[in-house]
């Protein structure tokens, strides 16, 4: 997949991030949700993506479901292909951010050095790992789209957490015990953890 760049150079433009972040009053960044299927990251980073809305900052939601329908439809869920989702979605996540917008990403993205190689194509603070933490059992407990059922059946192969791993974060920057709090709740924990950083004011 990879091209010789040689005769590609980077043009700076006169309209920078830093501009366009002073004129939407806001920190550009991203915040990745990560967790199992059926762990409520799309929830969750929905119903903050409204309340950040509401309080007048510029967002956009990339979520898995979605961009697998269009930008990643040609990729499956071998390890190679979720390799590949994360790091389309990472570099359009970048751009996004590049482009002054709060960034909510919601993926399973299982894997470590994914998240990592994402965190990397940011500045240093701009890329906040979110972990939507909701045990195995209640995923399993709630499958809203019947997949653990299928993936328990063996209908359904290389399903996380069934019969592909997940590789929990080890310092996330936001960490939402998912499973014993309700949705607004942790809502408010990531408008907490964005005021702190003076993500938002
Ligand atoms: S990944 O691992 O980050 O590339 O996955 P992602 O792009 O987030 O896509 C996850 C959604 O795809 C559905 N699905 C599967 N998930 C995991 N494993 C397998 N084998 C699989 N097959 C289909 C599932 O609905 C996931 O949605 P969520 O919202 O996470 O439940």
């Amino acid at each position: 997949r990879s091209t010789s760049n040689d005769n590609i150079v980077w043009h700076t433009h006169q309209v920078d991030k830093a501009y366009r972040a002073k004129q939407k009053s806001q920190q550009p960044s991203v915040l990745w949700f990560t967790g199992l299927s059926g762990a409520g990251k799309s929830t969750v980073a929905g119903a903050l993506e409204q309340r950040l809305a509401e309080l007048g900052y510029h967002t956009y939601l990339l979520d898995g479901d979605n961009v697998r329908h269009g930008l990643c439809q040609d990729l499956g869920f071998s390890t190679e292909d979720r390799r590949e989702n994360i790091r389309r979605i990472g570099e359009v996540a970048k751009l996004m951010a590049d482009a002054g917008l709060i960034v909510l990403s919601a993926f399973i993205s299982p894997h470590r050095h994914e998240r990592q190689l994402v965190r990397d194509m940011l500045p240093s603070g701009e890329f906040l790992e979110v972990f939507v933490d909701t045990p195995l059992e209640e995923c399993e407990k709630r499958d809203p789209k019947g997949l653990y059922k299928k993936a328990r059946a063996g209908e359904l192969k290389q399903f996380t957490g069934i019969d592909s791993e997940y590789e929990q974060p080890l310092n996330a920057e936001i960490h939402l015990a998912a499973g014993s709090h309700d949705v607004q709740q942790l809502v408010e924990l990531c408008v907490d953890a964005l005021r702190s950083r003076n993500i938002i004011e």
